[in-house]
């Protein structure tokens, strides 16, 4: 569910109806990576924000010094703080960033609340999985590693948040599942060789730095190898859908599929490789 396709109040409520149970706070924003924290200016609500850091000072430090480059942001916003409910401003920020709060605290919850629309036919239908080399980008709890590691050689689950490569890794145990590999990185620096996999899949986890993001599906999948892209969640109308035009512009097709009742779209493409 990335963040970036929604206004930030509906994002917040889409989160509070998904996690009723999740009970946000502030000191939950001590557990944020620098990665995540890298994410502040594009998506924390800027006047709560500037409320909940001049009261609690030792948040500004930590996010300060866990991602130092974050700092003229910080600075930026505590100055321009305005006077307000401190109460209120923890709740909008803490529900703003609440996703990223769930990967942290509660990978579990996040397994069992978020919705698996996608199909397998939906990953078949563009390329045979079998004996295949794949990476499951942006892996999350694993569910689509998981979805095709018995049918395929190999899967990377390639996952920047480290509560969430634990998650995948002891499930992968407990499923006796050995060829489930876990590996921290992300969309635009995989940590694997050129031409190294068959296929790439994601599913709502594309989009932080497209067009890095392409040029680096494009280094590692192989020629003639596939990358495949699911929305994960249902989406309007086709210019509606995030970032719809970069990928088609890049020589993706789009392809609706039906899942569960419900109209999803998956943007594919064959990799041709540098000549
Ligand atoms: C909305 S979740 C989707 C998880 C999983 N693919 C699923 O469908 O359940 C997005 C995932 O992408 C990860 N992520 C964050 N930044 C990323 C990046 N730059 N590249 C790849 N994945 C990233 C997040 O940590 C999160 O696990």
């Amino acid at each position: 569910m990335p963040h970036r396709e929604r206004e930030p109040a509906m994002y917040a409520d889409y989160l509070r109806e998904m996690f009723p149970e999740l009970d946000p706070v502030v000191d939950d924003l001590f557990l944020l990576e620098a990665h995540q924290i890298a994410q502040l200016p594009a998506r924390a609500p800027r006047e709560e924000l500037g409320i909940v850091l001049y009261a609690h000072p030792q948040l500004a430090r930590f996010l300060a010094t866990r991602y130092p480059q974050i700092e003229p942001f910080l600075a930026e916003i505590l100055e321009g703080r305005k006077v307000g409910d401190v109460t209120r401003a923890e709740d909008a920020v803490v529900w703003q960033l609440a996703d990223l709060i769930v990967y942290q605290r509660a990978p579990a919850l996040y397994d069992e609340k978020v919705p698996r629309l996608w199909s397998r036919a939906a990953l078949e239908e563009a390329e045979p999985l079998e004996g295949k080399v794949v990476i499951d980008s942006g892996a999350g709890t694993g569910q689509v590693s998981f979805a095709v590691a018995p049918i395929v050689a190999t899967v990377f689950a390639v996952e920047p948040v480290a509560t969430l490569r634990a998650h995948i890794t002891t499930k992968a145990r407990d499923m006796g599942l050995a060829n489930v590999f876990v590996l921290d990185g992300v969309l635009d620096a995989i940590p694997l060789p050129e031409d190294s996999v068959d296929i790439l899949l994601t599913r709502n986890a594309i989009g932080w730095d497209l067009t890095a993001e392409l040029v680096e599906i494009e280094r590692v999948v192989r020629p003639g190898g596939i990358a495949l892209h699911l929305a994960g969640m249902p989406y309007p109308a086709e210019e509606g859908a995030p970032h719809h035009a970069l990928l088609l512009a890049d020589g993706y097709q789009e392809r609706p599929y039906e899942d569960g009742g419900v109209q999803n779209r998956k943007y594919y493409k064959q990799i041709q490789g540098i000549t």
